[in-house]
């Protein structure tokens, strides 16, 4: 827990630093393209909360005071890559191509890479960008896979754009991203990241296959939850912990700060991920700024009604037919609301976000730790 008293808002804390990230992010996306230019744009003109390189900055800041790997080796490899040089084409139709590039950038392209704290690193920056292009990029095909209206309080890219403008953009982000990443000369890095982009189609692809069995009325059983839970640290947990552990790796954290950042990730992505399915049952659309009560009509049982046919096993036969019948999906609301699942899910939301919490206590005392303390309320806070 953060010492009482202690300001700890960590928008405050990086604000700064997150006010350069959409500007920075909106160059990589430039295309000469302008219509694929403003669908790519498209979510940076949305309220995100930022919430993945916001955990960037602050893990950059809480280990850059941490104990480092003292191997005697050359410089980072960070500090030789050439992460400032342009990598969007704004103009013309070209590739993002370094040798086509210009060598030197206008100030205005080092702008947000060079911050003003000299506890982030311009790679730590860099990844920060990156996390929430892959991010963003995984939303406009989740948009797309969901047939979702809005996203952000606005109408969704597929909705505006259509299907196929939407699902190009998401790989022109992915494609952009790879690009940012590579220019990061870090191959752990690269491969932490790389590995994340994989993780989030495996997860989704769990969804769509959503209890592990193809079988008419499924049985609840402990592999119910382990299935659940796999599936929500791929297609959400993956992200935040493997760019909370690159973001130590970049920092050259001792191997110990690495798994305590990846620790901090992978819990506080779960807790994230468990608010996130049960906030789908207790609030509405327009507090959501998406839709909510989407999960059963999609066919998809989270957390809330799987603890509620853990209950009832009545639940199984429309689990196994995904709520498509007449009525069952508001019977599965029903059950839901009598049942305990809203608060068994809020209880196991919590643990991970306390186990969050306990991985950092070994970073030295600091304000940014206190903000990443902070975040693990804040999950479980949320109503957005
Ligand atoms: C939001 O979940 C979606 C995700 C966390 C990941 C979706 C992943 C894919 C569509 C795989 C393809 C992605 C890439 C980058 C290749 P949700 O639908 O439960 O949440 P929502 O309520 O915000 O829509
Ligand atoms: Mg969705
Ligand atoms: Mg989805």
């Amino acid at each position: 827990k953060a010492p009482a008293g202690v300001s700890v808002d960590p928008l405050r804390i990086v604000g700064k630093e997150l006010k350069f990230l959409t500007k920075n992010i909106r160059k990589l996306l430039g295309s000469g393209h302008p219509m694929l230019d403003k669908v790519a744009k498209y979510y940076t003109w949305s309220e995100g909360k930022h919430v993945r390189p916001l955990l960037v900055l602050l893990m950059s800041q809480a280990t850059a005071i941490a104990p480092r790997s003292s191997h005697l080796s050359a410089p980072s490899p960070s500090s030789q890559s050439n992460i400032s040089e342009p990598i969007s084409s704004p103009l013309v139709l070209a590739d993002a191509n370094p040798d086509t590039s210009p060598l030197t950038a206008p100030a205005a392209e080092l702008e947000g890479i060079f911050g003003e704290d000299p506890n982030i690193l311009p790679a730590q920056r860099r990844l920060a960008e990156i996390t929430e292009l892959i991010h963003t990029a995984s939303l406009l095909h989740d948009d797309v896979i969901d047939n979702a209206i809005t996203r952000r309080s606005s109408s969704s890219a597929n909705t505006q754009f259509g299907n196929k403008m939407a699902v190009l953009a998401g790989d022109f982000l992915l494609g952009r991203a790879s690009v940012a990443l590579a220019r990061l000369r870090n191959p752990e890095v690269i491969e932490l990241l790389a590995t994340v982009i994989a993780n989030l189609v495996e997860g989704e692809f769990m969804q769509l296959k959503n209890t592990a069995s193809d079988e008419a009325s499924p049985v609840f059983t402990d592999d119910t939850i382990t299935y659940y839970l796999q599936k929500t640290y791929l297609k959400t947990a993956s992200l935040i912990s493997k760019s909370c552990r690159a973001t130590a790796l970049l920092g050259n954290s001792t191997p110990e700060i690495v798994e305590a950042a990846y620790s901090y990730g992978r819990n506080l992505g779960l807790a994230f991920q468990l608010v996130d399915d049960m906030l789908d049952y207790t609030v509405n659309s327009a507090e959501f700024g998406k839709p909510a009560g989407a999960d059963l009509e999609l066919g998809l049982a989270t957390a809330p009604l799987l603890f509620a046919w853990k209950e009832n096993p009545e639940l199984g036969a429309l689990v196994g037919r995904k709520f498509e019948q007449k009525g069952d999906v508001e019977r599965a609301r029903e059950l839901v609301a009598r049942s305990n699942g809203i608060e068994k899910t809020r209880a196991l939301a919590q643990e991970y976000a306390d186990k969050a919490a306990a991985a950092i206590q070994i970073f030295p005392d600091s304000e940014a730790k206190n903000g990443l303390l902070d975040m693990c309320e804040k999950t479980m806070k949320r109503r957005k």
